[in-house]
């Protein structure tokens, strides 16, 4: 696999006048290989578009390496520039044209045949809606509109910053298939966003930004294996006898309202046995298994009963420096061992 994007130590730090000094990067890594569906998780003020900003010479970083189809950026951007289709923070365009005029504009800039009008605006659903004036459009459709731009050129790699930004369920769907379209055809893509279902759904690999620092990354199903506690939730009609039962054959158990959890168990039958034999009848047994949402909250801090600072920069609840996990370092302190 080659590398796509590689990116080592990024540093960024924002001077306000009014605010003072802003660390918005600090020491990030981010490496994405050829193919992959690449997905760059951070909550609000994390540093995503700062990055993505920085990786594309929008922004000067303060320190790091950074490098695009094996070109270093910023300096050698221009000899990729061409391959690289991106989207960062929600682009401008002039009211006054229509999609049709607007692409048109760009293709000629660009040195892209204007056959590819049609194709990009049938691939993103706004061939309809084409002639109408861009001022007219929802916030979707211009979000639509500004993928069909950065498909323009067939990029061999496609950024797109918060692509569901302003969709509505269907288009969020129409998006998703969409990239696994393009996925699907070799263009690698690495997008951004906080709707973590959606990572989940489109994404094979993964990366968590928090505070301008990487958490967690690697292959999505890897991530969550790594926080599963094979857990399973357990419904019997007398839970105490139950917690009881459980509890003396070793296994963990906690009672929650209506159920049952049980921890640690990689076979199920272990628990229908063990209830079985004393005449207790499981009503219900369902994995639970850790999805990206409860993942990424956990890596990021954030607690759900707590008012949250759009960074995290307020007051990180207890102990969150300690679920800071790199998966690399959890995977190579199981190899040593
Ligand atoms: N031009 C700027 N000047 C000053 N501070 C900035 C600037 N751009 C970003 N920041 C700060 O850097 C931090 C990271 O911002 P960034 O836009 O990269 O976050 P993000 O992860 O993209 O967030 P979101 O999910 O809300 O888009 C924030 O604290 C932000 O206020
Ligand atoms: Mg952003």
């Amino acid at each position: 696999m080659s590398a796509v994007i590689e990116i080592s130590g990024l540093r960024k730090t924002f001077h306000t006048l009014r605010q003072g000094r802003r660390v918005a990067v600090d020491g990030f890594d981010l490496l994405v290989e050829a193919g992959q569906v690449h997905g760059f998780l951070g909550p609000n003020g994390s540093g995503k578009t700062t990055t993505l900003r920085a990786l594309l010479g929008l922004v000067r970083a303060d320190g790091g390496r950074m490098s695009v189809l094996g070109a270093e950026s910023p300096d050698r951007l221009p000899e990729v520039a061409g391959r690289v289709g991106a989207i960062v923070e929600s682009p401008q365009f002039f009211g006054n044209f229509t999609a049709r005029r607007t692409l048109r504009l760009l293709a000629l800039a660009g040195g892209v045949p204007t056959s590819r009008i049609d194709e990009v605006l049938d691939q993103v659903g706004l061939r309809d809606r084409s002639e109408e004036r861009v001022k007219g459009y929802s916030l979707g459709m211009k979000q639509r509109l500004a993928v069909a731009s950065a498909l323009l050129k067939q990029p061999e790699l496609l950024i797109l910053d918060e692509p569901a930004n302003g969709l509505d369920p269907a288009g969020i769907r129409e998006m998703r298939d969409l990239v696994r379209s393009l996925a699907a055809a070799g263009v690698t893509v690495l997008l951004s966003s906080h709707i973590l279902a959606e990572i989940q759904l489109i994404c094979d690999h993964v990366t968590i930004i928090s505070r301008g620092q990487r958490v967690a990354h690697g292959r999505v199903d890897d991530v969550l294996a790594g926080f599963d506690q094979h857990e399973w939730q357990v419904r019997v009609a007398e839970p105490e006898r139950a917690v009881e039962l459980l509890g003396r054959a070793g296994l963990s158990v906690t009672a929650h309202p209506g159920h049952l959890v049980v921890a640690g168990v990689d076979e199920p039958e272990l628990i229908s046995r063990t209830l079985g034999e004393q005449g207790l009848w499981v009503r219900e047994l369902i994995p639970l298994r850790p999805d990206l949402e409860s993942v990424f909250l956990e890596l990021t801090g954030t607690t759900p009963h707590l008012p949250r600072q759009v960074d995290g920069s307020g007051t990180p609840p207890a102990g969150a420096d300690d679920v800071v996990i790199d998966l690399d370092a959890r995977e190579n302190r199981e190899v040593d061992a």
